[in-house]
């Protein structure tokens, strides 16, 4: 089993939208594994397949932090979004620079697939809609960064990223 990259900004793999997930195989198996394990390790809220260059609707979510009791998340989306909002600290492994304040929708409502192919239906708020959300982005190319109108503040830190 070849072993798994963890994508940094600005790969443009980051930008791609992700397919649809119609058959789990023991390659994704193996790919989920990884990420588990990488997740645990950064003792992060979530991350998604497309950081680590697969390019399928696939997230991973640590349950140690959220009321889902799937680890592992198929073809998730948010059905809903509230008008009210937060302002909530983010971070992201793929885009390794200071946390910062994103603005987004304070409740949504999740539909996703587990792997015993229960389709479920979660309402989140706070920080876990936070992570939600932010997670669904990667499947569709959009990364933290954007919903952040003035980027001045790490503008530099993005800077030195694109130059490694
Ligand atoms: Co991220």
């Amino acid at each position: 089993m070849t072993e798994i990259e963890l994508l940094q900004y600005p790969d443009q793999r980051l930008r791609r939208h992700a397919e649809k997930v119609k058959k789990f195989s023991n390659e994704s198996q193996e790919k989920v594994n990884q990420m588990v394990a990488i997740l645990y390790e950064t003792k992060g809220h979530g991350l998604a397949a497309p950081q680590v260059g697969w390019n399928e609707r696939v997230i991973i979510v640590n349950p140690l932090f959220n009321k889902t009791k799937d680890c592992v998340i198929l073809n998730p989306t948010i059905t809903n979004k509230s008008s009210k909002t937060d302002r909530v600290l983010e971070g992201c492994l793929s885009v390794p620079i200071t946390s910062q304040y994103v603005t987004r929708p304070k409740n949504v409502t999740v539909s996703y697939f587990n792997l015993q192919g229960q389709k479920r239906v979660l309402p989140f708020s706070g920080i876990d809609a936070h992570v939600w959300q932010h997670e669904v982005d990667h499947l569709d190319g959009v990364l933290f960064i954007d919903h952040i109108e003035d980027k001045s503040v790490f503008e530099k830190e993005l800077e030195e990223l694109e130059k490694e």
